[in-house]
């Protein structure tokens, strides 16, 4: 095979790729140089070619590093995401797939029931992102306020959310699980309104909007907090049986086949 016949690097020139931490180039060159010679490619091709390859090795490892940063907590794709069978419109779908919002700092707001896609979505678009180079984060909405919390322990609120905030998509799932009391509610405010116009959020809740009194104690933060979520945003109801069951029923298992 070429790639064990291929001549080892010259070692000045293994050194200074290797200080040039070149690696792909490190890696590929004795082989592509081989192929170069007996090829005869134009000395600009071979640059080519080298250079490419260490892009696109780069381009590799950054999307990992930006998936391991996202910590989502399970892997979902949009492929997997059957359109058809939830209650998001296609069209509202095909926009958010585009990732469009992202890029104008809009937010996502899912709303509904349990097992209607909402986290598979929120979960999907953020890999989606990640994919195509931008940074996300993901946090049930209990470990952010517990983070923001931590924050205000050792007076670090405002770093903790300039930090989140350099990612260009935060995650809040599960929003309303547990009720926020009132230091939680307003760190949570003062989160939202340090992404407003900044950056997007991306936020579930089984909540609809009308309710979210109910987890934010006090009126006036609620309020305020939704104007801020609200004003750019794409709003997705979702509705329907959750997406468990029916998977569950169609196994045979499921409640329906409980004694
Ligand atoms: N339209 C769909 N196509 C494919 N899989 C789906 C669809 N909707 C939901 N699922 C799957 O069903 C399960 C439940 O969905 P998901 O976790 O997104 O629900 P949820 O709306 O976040 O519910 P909860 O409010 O309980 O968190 C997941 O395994 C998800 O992948
Ligand atoms: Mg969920």
């Amino acid at each position: 095979m070429t790639a064990t016949a291929a001549p080892a690097l010259a070692p000045d020139l293994e050194a200074a790729l290797r200080r040039l931490k070149l690696a792909a180039v490190r890696r590929l060159a004795p082989e592509v140089l081989v192929t170069a010679r007996t090829q005869r490619w134009p000395p600009e091709d071979l640059l080519r070619t080298l250079l490419e390859a260490e892009l696109g090795a780069r381009d590799a490892s950054n999307a990992r590093a930006r998936l391991r940063a996202a910590e989502f907590p399970v892997r979902k794709t949009l492929e997997e995401f059957r359109v058809a069978e939830s209650s998001i419109p296609r069209a509202t779908f095909d926009y958010l797939a585009s990732l469009e919002w992202i890029r104008a700092r809009e937010n996502l707001c899912l709303v509904g029931p349990a097992g209607t896609g909402k986290s598979h979505s929120l979960i999907a678009l953020g890999h989606a992102a990640v994919e195509a180079g931008f940074r996300v984060r993901y946090f049930a909405a209990a470990s952010l306020v517990e983070a923001l919390y931590r924050g205000l322990a050792d007076n670090s609120v405002g770093r903790l959310i300039e930090s989140l905030l350099r990612a260009d998509l935060v995650i809040c799932d599960d929003l309303g699980f547990a009720p926020l009391d009132d230091t939680g509610a307003q760190l949570l405010f003062r989160f939202v309104a340090a992404a407003y116009e900044r950056r997007s959020l991306g936020v579930a809740s089984h909540w609809p909007f009308e309710s979210w009194g109910r987890f934010l104690p006090e009126h006036t933060t609620a309020v305020a907090l939704l104007d801020r979520l609200l004003h750019h945003s794409v709003v997705v109801v979702t509705s329907g049986d959750s997406y468990r069951m029916k998977e569950a029923r169609a196994r045979g298992g499921g409640p329906t086949a409980l004694p």
